[in-house]
């Protein structure tokens, strides 16, 4: 089968261990099964594996890739979820499994005709969304949702923060946000990514580090020490700091985060991993399909697909 793989790493030239070319497909075994992959979405973390970084280099060479969009082999439409892990060594999480691991690490990804994946990390996919849609949700789609709706406890004109206008996880807080009924207000540190960052539904733009005009009752970081200070200089007392990674300081070096949290008052910070168990994709893919808002189409309202009280 045709596939992208990570043969090699390299912190200075991480495209030159990149290799697109016929690859054997990977051996099915228990409760798994193999998806004919229609579109696979690109995240930052196969980047990071191409440059030596992370849980993606424990195995390579690997197929790269962790998040896509298939027909399973019944010939049902789906979307794979990204964690492969135990729920019962996470505590009823799997995304807290000490042993869990995503597409692209210990197992091949989805950049590739076909991939493996275990029965349960199927989920039905949306019959309004395309497959190259479907594809985007379950990494950084799934990780913002988790960040708003479960961790921020925001309400609706509630004004939240997302720092960084156009990274992956940004770009899916800033719409579903704005869908949400929350004011969105967003960092950038370029004109044009903040313009972006207008069109899919910030209610107000600033450059990195600009002081704001009021404080605010959460904040998105996805960014790390670059925005840090800046994240909790803006949030009101009882607010929130929602963090779901943080790597911006390493970049150089060719290393991400983690970088240690400085000390704080009575804000709140809620660390913690934001992808989600399987069971939460079938929360999200109502979002897109009753507000209109599709990932990478322009915001709208649609307060509809909000979680229920039983869902948070
Ligand atoms: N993508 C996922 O599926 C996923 C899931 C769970 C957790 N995470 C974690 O979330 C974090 C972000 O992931 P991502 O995929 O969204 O990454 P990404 O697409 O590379 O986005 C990085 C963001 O950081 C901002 N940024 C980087 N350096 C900066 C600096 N020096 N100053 C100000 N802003 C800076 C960028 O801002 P500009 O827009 O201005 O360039 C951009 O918004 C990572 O730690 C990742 O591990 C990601």
């Amino acid at each position: 089968m045709l596939a992208v793989v990570a043969k090699g790493t390299d912190p200075a030239e991480p495209l030159g261990g990149l290799y697109v070319g016929e690859w054997p497909e990977a051996a099915v075994r228990g409760e798994w099964t193999t998806v004919t992959v229609h579109a696979a979405s690109l995240n930052h973390h196969d980047l990071w594996t191409l440059r030596g970084v992370g849980p993606g280099t424990r195995r390579v060479p690997v197929v790269l890739g962790s998040d896509a969009a298939g027909v399973d082999e019944d010939g049902n439409e789906v979307i794979i979820h990204p964690v492969v892990g135990d729920p019962a060594a996470g505590g009823g999480d799997e995304t807290l499994d000490p042993g869990r691991t995503l597409f692209g690490e210990e197992h091949d990804g989805t950049c590739a005709q076909r991939v493996a994946v275990p029965v349960r990390n199927l989920v039905p996919k949306p019959p309004g969304l395309s497959f190259e849609e479907a594809a985007c949700l379950p990494g950084a789609w799934l990780t913002a949702y988790r960040m708003l709706f479960r961790k921020a406890a925001l309400r609706p004109g509630d004004t939240v923060l997302v720092q960084g206008a156009g990274g992956g996880v940004s770009t899916a807080l800033i719409t579903l946000g704005a869908a949400a009924g929350f004011r969105v207000w967003v960092t950038g540190r370029s004109e044009e990514r903040r313009e972006s960052a207008l069109r899919i539904g910030a209610h107000d733009v600033f450059s990195a580090g600009a002081r704001l005009p009021a404080r605010v009752d959460a904040v998105m970081e996805t960014v790390g020490e670059a925005t840090w200070a800046h994240s909790l200089r803006s949030l009101r007392p009882g607010g929130r700091v929602v963090v779901s990674g943080g790597d911006n300081r390493n970049h150089a070096a060719g290393r991400p985060g983690p970088y240690l949290l400085p000390a704080v008052d009575d804000r709140r910070i809620h660390p913690g991993h934001t992808r989600r168990p399987t069971g939460t994709l079938p929360v999200l893919r109502r979002a897109p399909a009753v507000s209109g808002h599709r990932p990478g189409a322009a915001a709208g309202t649609g307060p509809e697909w909000l979680p229920s009280a039983a869902e948070r």
